[in-house]
Protein backbone atom coordinates (compact mmCIF):
# COMPACT_ATOMS: atom_id res chain seq x y z
CA UNK A 1 0.00 0.00 0.00
CA UNK A 2 1.05 3.39 -0.87
CA UNK A 3 2.08 5.85 2.04
CA UNK A 4 2.69 8.34 -0.54
CA UNK A 5 1.12 11.78 -0.11
CA UNK A 6 -0.76 13.72 -2.43
CA UNK A 7 -2.50 17.10 -2.81
CA UNK A 8 -5.42 18.37 -5.21
CA UNK A 9 -3.65 21.27 -7.30
CA UNK A 10 -7.37 22.48 -6.72
CA UNK A 11 -6.55 23.56 -3.67
CA UNK A 12 -3.82 25.99 -4.02
CA UNK A 13 -5.42 27.80 -7.05
CA UNK A 14 -8.62 29.04 -5.36
CA UNK A 15 -9.44 30.43 -1.88
CA UNK A 16 -12.35 27.93 -1.09
CA UNK A 17 -14.35 29.26 2.68
CA UNK A 18 -13.26 25.74 4.51
CA UNK A 19 -13.94 24.94 8.44
CA UNK A 20 -11.80 22.05 10.09
CA UNK A 21 -14.38 19.11 11.14
CA UNK A 22 -11.91 18.00 13.62
CA UNK A 23 -11.56 14.42 12.33
CA UNK A 24 -9.28 15.26 9.53
CA UNK A 25 -11.46 16.44 7.26
CA UNK A 26 -12.87 19.75 5.85
CA UNK A 27 -16.41 20.99 4.90
CA UNK A 28 -15.48 23.71 1.91
CA UNK A 29 -17.52 25.65 0.03
CA UNK A 30 -17.37 25.40 -4.07
CA UNK A 31 -19.34 28.24 -5.31
CA UNK A 32 -20.53 28.58 -8.96
CA UNK A 33 -22.70 30.72 -10.94
CA UNK A 34 -25.40 29.51 -12.40
CA UNK A 35 -25.70 29.31 -16.40
CA UNK A 36 -27.27 32.37 -17.71
CA UNK A 37 -30.03 31.86 -20.81
CA UNK A 38 -30.61 34.37 -22.78
CA UNK A 39 -34.53 35.31 -22.27
CA UNK A 40 -35.34 35.12 -26.08
CA UNK A 41 -34.40 31.92 -27.05
CA UNK A 42 -37.08 30.73 -24.21
CA UNK A 43 -40.21 30.83 -26.73
CA UNK A 44 -43.88 29.45 -25.49
CA UNK A 45 -46.78 29.88 -28.26
CA UNK A 46 -45.20 32.43 -29.93
CA UNK A 47 -44.32 34.95 -27.14
CA UNK A 48 -41.23 35.43 -25.16
CA UNK A 49 -41.83 32.87 -21.95
CA UNK A 50 -40.71 33.35 -18.73
CA UNK A 51 -36.85 33.83 -17.46
CA UNK A 52 -34.37 31.12 -16.80
CA UNK A 53 -32.18 30.36 -14.10
CA UNK A 54 -29.86 33.77 -13.60
CA UNK A 55 -32.78 36.09 -14.65
CA UNK A 56 -34.63 38.33 -12.57
CA UNK A 57 -37.01 40.92 -13.31
CA UNK A 58 -36.24 44.25 -11.24
CA UNK A 59 -39.49 44.64 -9.04
CA UNK A 60 -41.42 41.77 -9.35
CA UNK A 61 -41.23 37.99 -8.68
CA UNK A 62 -40.47 35.53 -11.18
CA UNK A 63 -40.44 31.84 -11.82
CA UNK A 64 -37.18 31.33 -12.16
CA UNK A 65 -37.16 27.55 -13.01
CA UNK A 66 -39.70 28.18 -15.28
CA UNK A 67 -39.53 25.66 -17.88
CA UNK A 68 -38.08 26.43 -21.33
CA UNK A 69 -40.06 25.28 -24.61
CA UNK A 70 -39.30 22.02 -25.95
CA UNK A 71 -39.18 23.28 -29.26
CA UNK A 72 -36.34 24.75 -29.00
CA UNK A 73 -33.90 21.66 -29.84
CA UNK A 74 -31.28 20.60 -27.46
CA UNK A 75 -27.84 21.10 -29.11
CA UNK A 76 -25.42 18.91 -28.71
CA UNK A 77 -21.87 20.29 -27.83
CA UNK A 78 -19.40 20.86 -30.43
CA UNK A 79 -16.93 18.67 -31.06
CA UNK A 80 -13.39 18.72 -33.10
CA UNK A 81 -11.41 16.43 -34.70
CA UNK A 82 -8.31 15.51 -32.58
CA UNK A 83 -4.59 14.81 -33.06
CA UNK A 84 -5.31 11.30 -32.12
CA UNK A 85 -6.24 8.66 -35.27
CA UNK A 86 -8.16 6.40 -33.40
CA UNK A 87 -10.42 9.21 -32.43
CA UNK A 88 -13.39 9.91 -34.21
CA UNK A 89 -15.48 13.40 -34.79
CA UNK A 90 -18.97 13.92 -35.16
CA UNK A 91 -18.58 18.22 -35.30
CA UNK A 92 -20.09 18.50 -38.61
CA UNK A 93 -23.48 16.21 -37.77
CA UNK A 94 -23.51 18.14 -34.90
CA UNK A 95 -23.45 21.68 -36.37
CA UNK A 96 -25.34 20.70 -39.15
CA UNK A 97 -28.12 20.12 -36.70
CA UNK A 98 -28.40 23.54 -35.57
CA UNK A 99 -30.85 26.70 -36.20
CA UNK A 100 -28.72 29.59 -37.16
CA UNK A 101 -30.35 30.91 -33.64
CA UNK A 102 -28.61 28.24 -31.67
CA UNK A 103 -25.37 28.53 -33.81
CA UNK A 104 -25.17 32.66 -33.06
CA UNK A 105 -25.86 31.44 -29.29
CA UNK A 106 -22.80 29.28 -29.42
CA UNK A 107 -20.57 31.20 -30.88
CA UNK A 108 -21.21 33.69 -28.72
CA UNK A 109 -20.11 31.26 -25.84
CA UNK A 110 -17.33 30.70 -27.99
CA UNK A 111 -16.40 34.68 -28.01
CA UNK A 112 -17.02 34.65 -24.52
CA UNK A 113 -15.57 30.96 -23.31
CA UNK A 114 -12.64 30.26 -20.89
CA UNK A 115 -9.96 29.31 -22.98
CA UNK A 116 -7.87 32.04 -20.70
CA UNK A 117 -7.69 30.42 -17.45
CA UNK A 118 -7.89 33.86 -15.88
CA UNK A 119 -11.81 34.92 -17.02
CA UNK A 120 -14.38 32.74 -15.00
CA UNK A 121 -18.49 32.79 -15.44
CA UNK A 122 -19.45 35.74 -13.51
CA UNK A 123 -16.84 37.66 -15.79
CA UNK A 124 -18.55 35.90 -19.07
CA UNK A 125 -21.91 36.90 -17.50
CA UNK A 126 -21.13 41.08 -17.16
CA UNK A 127 -19.84 40.65 -20.74
CA UNK A 128 -23.13 39.41 -22.16
CA UNK A 129 -24.78 41.82 -19.83
CA UNK A 130 -23.07 44.65 -21.47
CA UNK A 131 -23.68 43.36 -25.03
CA UNK A 132 -27.42 43.01 -24.36
CA UNK A 133 -29.82 45.50 -25.12
CA UNK A 134 -32.12 45.88 -22.03
CA UNK A 135 -35.55 44.07 -22.33
CA UNK A 136 -38.91 44.92 -20.93
CA UNK A 137 -41.01 42.88 -19.62
CA UNK A 138 -45.06 43.57 -20.46
CA UNK A 139 -45.58 45.73 -17.66
CA UNK A 140 -42.29 47.88 -18.79
CA UNK A 141 -40.16 46.69 -15.97
CA UNK A 142 -36.90 46.37 -16.91
CA UNK A 143 -35.61 42.58 -16.74
CA UNK A 144 -32.18 42.69 -15.25
CA UNK A 145 -29.33 39.87 -15.66
CA UNK A 146 -27.62 39.07 -13.02
CA UNK A 147 -25.59 36.28 -12.24
CA UNK A 148 -27.30 33.72 -9.71
CA UNK A 149 -24.50 31.97 -7.10
CA UNK A 150 -24.93 29.05 -5.48
CA UNK A 151 -22.57 26.91 -3.16
CA UNK A 152 -21.98 23.71 -2.65
CA UNK A 153 -20.60 22.20 0.63
CA UNK A 154 -18.41 19.46 0.53
CA UNK A 155 -16.87 17.61 3.09
CA UNK A 156 -13.25 16.05 2.26
CA UNK A 157 -9.60 15.82 2.75
CA UNK A 158 -6.94 18.38 1.66
CA UNK A 159 -4.64 15.63 1.24
CA UNK A 160 -4.40 11.59 1.21
CA UNK A 161 -2.20 9.19 0.65
CA UNK A 162 -2.55 8.23 -3.28
CA UNK A 163 -5.17 5.34 -2.73
CA UNK A 164 -7.46 7.49 -0.53
CA UNK A 165 -7.67 10.23 -3.48
CA UNK A 166 -11.02 9.66 -4.18
CA UNK A 167 -11.16 11.56 -0.72
CA UNK A 168 -10.49 15.02 -2.02
CA UNK A 169 -11.55 16.71 -4.80
CA UNK A 170 -9.75 16.86 -8.14
CA UNK A 171 -9.71 19.47 -11.20
CA UNK A 172 -12.12 16.91 -13.26
CA UNK A 173 -14.44 16.41 -10.77
CA UNK A 174 -15.58 20.70 -11.93
CA UNK A 175 -14.83 20.35 -15.37
CA UNK A 176 -17.54 17.88 -15.89
CA UNK A 177 -19.35 19.74 -13.28
CA UNK A 178 -19.01 22.62 -15.88
CA UNK A 179 -20.40 20.72 -19.27
CA UNK A 180 -23.51 19.56 -16.92
CA UNK A 181 -24.31 22.77 -16.04
CA UNK A 182 -24.27 23.86 -19.70
CA UNK A 183 -25.89 20.83 -21.32
CA UNK A 184 -28.37 21.08 -18.31
CA UNK A 185 -31.11 20.36 -21.70
CA UNK A 186 -29.47 17.23 -22.21
CA UNK A 187 -29.16 16.24 -18.73
CA UNK A 188 -32.44 17.11 -17.64
CA UNK A 189 -34.91 14.29 -15.91
CA UNK A 190 -31.95 11.29 -17.17
CA UNK A 191 -30.59 8.61 -15.61
CA UNK A 192 -26.79 9.38 -14.82
CA UNK A 193 -23.99 6.78 -13.00
CA UNK A 194 -20.91 8.38 -11.76
CA UNK A 195 -17.99 6.02 -11.95
CA UNK A 196 -14.89 7.04 -9.19
CA UNK A 197 -16.89 9.75 -7.91
CA UNK A 198 -14.94 10.82 -5.22
CA UNK A 199 -16.60 12.65 -2.19
CA UNK A 200 -19.88 13.09 -4.45
CA UNK A 201 -19.62 16.85 -6.36
CA UNK A 202 -20.01 16.44 -10.11
CA UNK A 203 -23.03 13.86 -9.14
CA UNK A 204 -24.41 16.60 -6.25
CA UNK A 205 -24.84 18.86 -9.57
CA UNK A 206 -25.93 16.42 -11.81
CA UNK A 207 -28.89 15.66 -9.22
CA UNK A 208 -29.82 19.34 -9.94
CA UNK A 209 -31.12 18.08 -13.51
CA UNK A 210 -31.46 14.49 -13.54
CA UNK A 211 -34.29 12.15 -12.28
CA UNK A 212 -31.97 9.53 -10.93
CA UNK A 213 -27.90 9.56 -9.86
CA UNK A 214 -26.38 6.43 -9.20
CA UNK A 215 -23.09 7.79 -7.43
CA UNK A 216 -20.70 5.16 -7.11
CA UNK A 217 -16.40 4.45 -6.07
CA UNK A 218 -15.00 2.08 -3.80
CA UNK A 219 -15.69 1.79 -0.08
CA UNK A 220 -12.51 3.11 1.37
CA UNK A 221 -11.46 5.08 3.97
CA UNK A 222 -15.60 6.05 4.38
CA UNK A 223 -15.37 6.72 1.26
CA UNK A 224 -19.33 6.39 0.47
CA UNK A 225 -20.15 7.36 3.85
CA UNK A 226 -19.00 10.78 3.20
CA UNK A 227 -20.74 11.52 -0.34
CA UNK A 228 -23.92 9.95 1.60
CA UNK A 229 -23.11 12.96 4.46
CA UNK A 230 -22.64 15.06 1.09
CA UNK A 231 -25.68 14.41 -1.08
CA UNK A 232 -27.40 14.77 2.22
CA UNK A 233 -25.93 18.44 2.99
CA UNK A 234 -26.78 19.81 -0.47
CA UNK A 235 -30.13 18.09 -0.66
CA UNK A 236 -31.72 21.50 -1.07
CA UNK A 237 -30.03 22.17 -4.62
CA UNK A 238 -31.37 19.12 -6.18
CA UNK A 239 -34.06 18.49 -8.94
CA UNK A 240 -37.02 17.68 -6.14
CA UNK A 241 -37.93 14.70 -8.45
CA UNK A 242 -34.26 13.16 -8.47
CA UNK A 243 -32.97 10.02 -6.66
CA UNK A 244 -29.31 8.94 -5.26
CA UNK A 245 -28.38 6.46 -4.74
CA UNK A 246 -24.49 5.83 -3.07
CA UNK A 247 -23.44 2.15 -3.92
CA UNK A 248 -20.20 0.61 -4.33
CA UNK A 249 -19.17 -0.24 -7.83
CA UNK A 250 -15.25 -1.54 -7.96
CA UNK A 251 -13.97 -1.34 -11.33
CA UNK A 252 -11.56 -4.60 -10.30
CA UNK A 253 -15.11 -6.19 -10.00
CA UNK A 254 -16.61 -7.94 -13.48
CA UNK A 255 -19.92 -6.35 -14.18
CA UNK A 256 -21.62 -10.14 -14.04
CA UNK A 257 -20.71 -9.82 -10.43
CA UNK A 258 -22.61 -6.55 -9.39
CA UNK A 259 -25.12 -7.15 -7.07
CA UNK A 260 -28.57 -7.77 -8.74
CA UNK A 261 -29.90 -4.48 -7.38
CA UNK A 262 -27.24 -2.36 -9.04
CA UNK A 263 -27.84 -4.50 -12.26
CA UNK A 264 -31.89 -3.22 -11.91
CA UNK A 265 -30.74 0.11 -11.65
CA UNK A 266 -28.22 0.44 -14.65
CA UNK A 267 -30.82 -0.67 -16.97
CA UNK A 268 -32.41 2.94 -17.02
CA UNK A 269 -29.06 4.75 -16.85
CA UNK A 270 -28.61 6.70 -19.94
CA UNK A 271 -25.21 8.94 -19.00
CA UNK A 272 -22.36 7.78 -17.70
CA UNK A 273 -19.84 10.38 -16.23
CA UNK A 274 -16.15 9.88 -14.51
CA UNK A 275 -13.79 12.32 -13.90
CA UNK A 276 -10.12 11.86 -13.00
CA UNK A 277 -9.93 8.18 -12.89
CA UNK A 278 -7.51 7.74 -15.17
CA UNK A 279 -3.88 8.01 -12.99
CA UNK A 280 -2.42 3.97 -12.45
CA UNK A 281 -2.50 2.06 -15.21
CA UNK A 282 -3.94 -1.11 -13.09
CA UNK A 283 -6.89 1.05 -12.30
CA UNK A 284 -7.25 2.36 -15.89
CA UNK A 285 -7.26 -1.14 -17.33
CA UNK A 286 -9.85 -1.77 -15.03
CA UNK A 287 -12.11 1.74 -15.72
CA UNK A 288 -11.35 0.30 -19.55
CA UNK A 289 -13.11 -2.98 -18.90
CA UNK A 290 -15.69 -1.85 -16.95
CA UNK A 291 -16.95 0.60 -19.58
CA UNK A 292 -16.74 -2.10 -22.23
CA UNK A 293 -19.46 -3.82 -19.96
CA UNK A 294 -21.14 -0.75 -19.91
CA UNK A 295 -21.43 -0.20 -23.49
CA UNK A 296 -22.51 -3.55 -24.14
CA UNK A 297 -25.07 -4.07 -20.89
CA UNK A 298 -26.83 -0.96 -20.52
CA UNK A 299 -29.54 -0.58 -22.97
CA UNK A 300 -30.43 2.76 -23.09
CA UNK A 301 -26.95 4.13 -22.39
CA UNK A 302 -26.33 7.58 -25.05
CA UNK A 303 -22.96 8.72 -23.78
CA UNK A 304 -20.11 8.21 -21.51
CA UNK A 305 -18.64 11.51 -20.23
CA UNK A 306 -14.91 11.14 -18.67
CA UNK A 307 -12.98 14.00 -17.98
CA UNK A 308 -9.15 13.79 -17.19
CA UNK A 309 -6.03 15.68 -16.54
CA UNK A 310 -3.15 14.34 -19.18
CA UNK A 311 -0.48 15.03 -16.57
CA UNK A 312 2.39 15.44 -18.81
CA UNK A 313 5.84 14.78 -17.46
CA UNK A 314 9.40 14.85 -18.85
CA UNK A 315 10.97 11.47 -19.62
CA UNK A 316 14.45 11.06 -20.63
CA UNK A 317 13.60 8.05 -22.37
CA UNK A 318 11.04 9.67 -24.51
CA UNK A 319 13.46 13.21 -24.25
CA UNK A 320 10.07 14.69 -24.45
CA UNK A 321 6.69 15.39 -22.43
CA UNK A 322 3.86 12.61 -22.30
CA UNK A 323 1.00 11.71 -20.68
CA UNK A 324 1.68 8.43 -20.01
CA UNK A 325 -1.22 7.95 -17.91
CA UNK A 326 -3.48 9.58 -20.76
CA UNK A 327 -1.66 7.55 -23.29
CA UNK A 328 -1.98 4.18 -22.21
CA UNK A 329 -5.65 4.67 -21.16
CA UNK A 330 -6.23 5.56 -25.13
CA UNK A 331 -4.02 2.33 -26.37
CA UNK A 332 -6.34 -0.14 -24.00
CA UNK A 333 -9.18 1.25 -24.74
CA UNK A 334 -8.14 1.30 -28.48
CA UNK A 335 -7.36 -2.69 -28.27
CA UNK A 336 -10.79 -3.20 -26.51
CA UNK A 337 -12.78 -1.14 -29.06
CA UNK A 338 -10.78 -2.80 -32.04
CA UNK A 339 -11.01 -6.32 -30.97
CA UNK A 340 -13.36 -7.79 -33.64
CA UNK A 341 -10.88 -5.79 -36.33
CA UNK A 342 -14.12 -3.23 -36.17
CA UNK A 343 -14.70 0.00 -33.96
CA UNK A 344 -17.40 -0.39 -32.25
CA UNK A 345 -17.49 2.73 -30.46
CA UNK A 346 -16.62 6.05 -31.45
CA UNK A 347 -14.62 8.47 -28.94
CA UNK A 348 -14.66 11.79 -29.42
CA UNK A 349 -12.58 15.03 -27.80
CA UNK A 350 -14.87 17.16 -26.62
CA UNK A 351 -14.61 21.09 -27.18
CA UNK A 352 -13.32 22.84 -24.14
CA UNK A 353 -14.93 26.42 -24.96
CA UNK A 354 -18.03 25.83 -22.25
CA UNK A 355 -18.14 28.35 -19.94
CA UNK A 356 -16.37 28.15 -16.46
CA UNK A 357 -19.37 28.46 -13.86
CA UNK A 358 -17.05 26.88 -10.75
CA UNK A 359 -13.58 28.53 -9.53
CA UNK A 360 -10.80 26.60 -10.77
CA UNK A 361 -8.10 27.16 -13.38
CA UNK A 362 -9.18 25.25 -15.94
CA UNK A 363 -5.78 24.20 -17.13
CA UNK A 364 -4.84 23.19 -21.14
CA UNK A 365 -3.86 19.68 -20.02
CA UNK A 366 -7.56 19.44 -19.10
CA UNK A 367 -9.63 17.17 -21.46
CA UNK A 368 -13.15 15.89 -21.91
CA UNK A 369 -13.45 12.77 -24.04
CA UNK A 370 -17.35 11.40 -24.94
CA UNK A 371 -17.56 7.47 -25.88
CA UNK A 372 -20.90 6.42 -27.70
CA UNK A 373 -21.83 3.72 -30.27
CA UNK A 374 -20.16 3.99 -33.40
CA UNK A 375 -23.36 4.09 -35.23
CA UNK A 376 -24.60 7.09 -33.23
C1 LIG B 1 -8.41 11.23 -8.41
S1 LIG B 1 -9.86 10.59 -7.65
C2 LIG B 1 -11.14 11.47 -8.48
C3 LIG B 1 -12.33 11.63 -7.60
C4 LIG B 1 -13.41 12.53 -8.20
N1 LIG B 1 -14.00 11.94 -9.37
C5 LIG B 1 -12.87 13.89 -8.51
O1 LIG B 1 -12.60 14.16 -9.69
O2 LIG B 1 -12.71 14.69 -7.59
C6 LIG B 1 -9.95 8.95 -8.38
C7 LIG B 1 -11.19 8.18 -7.97
O3 LIG B 1 -11.15 6.88 -8.55
C8 LIG B 1 -11.59 5.96 -7.55
N2 LIG B 1 -11.10 4.61 -7.79
C9 LIG B 1 -9.84 4.12 -7.64
N3 LIG B 1 -9.81 2.81 -7.88
C10 LIG B 1 -11.07 2.45 -8.19
C11 LIG B 1 -11.69 1.21 -8.52
N4 LIG B 1 -10.98 0.05 -8.58
N5 LIG B 1 -13.01 1.20 -8.77
C12 LIG B 1 -13.74 2.34 -8.71
N6 LIG B 1 -13.22 3.53 -8.40
C13 LIG B 1 -11.90 3.59 -8.13
C14 LIG B 1 -10.98 6.55 -6.28
O4 LIG B 1 -11.54 6.01 -5.10
C15 LIG B 1 -11.28 8.02 -6.47
O5 LIG B 1 -12.54 8.37 -6.01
Amino acid sequence: MSVLEVTSELYAEAEFCSTETGNGNAISKFTFVYPNRRPDLDVVNGAQAGLSNGMEKRNGSVDRHSERTESIKDYEEEEYFPEEESYESDCDECVSEFSEEQEEEQEEFEETGTDDSSSNASSQSKATTKQSPIKLDKDGDAIVERPRRGAIDIEHRKSTRLDLVGLQIWRGALLLADYIMHNERKFKNSHILELGSGVGLTSIVASMYAREVICTDIDIGGLLDLIRGNLQRNAHLANPHCRTHVTELDFKVSYQDYPRELKNQLQHVQYVIAADVIYDDDITEAFVRTLVSLLLELPKLKAIYIALEKRYVFTVEDMESVAPCYDYFLRYFQKRNSRFGVNRWKLINVCMNFPRFFDYDKVKDLVLLKICHAGK
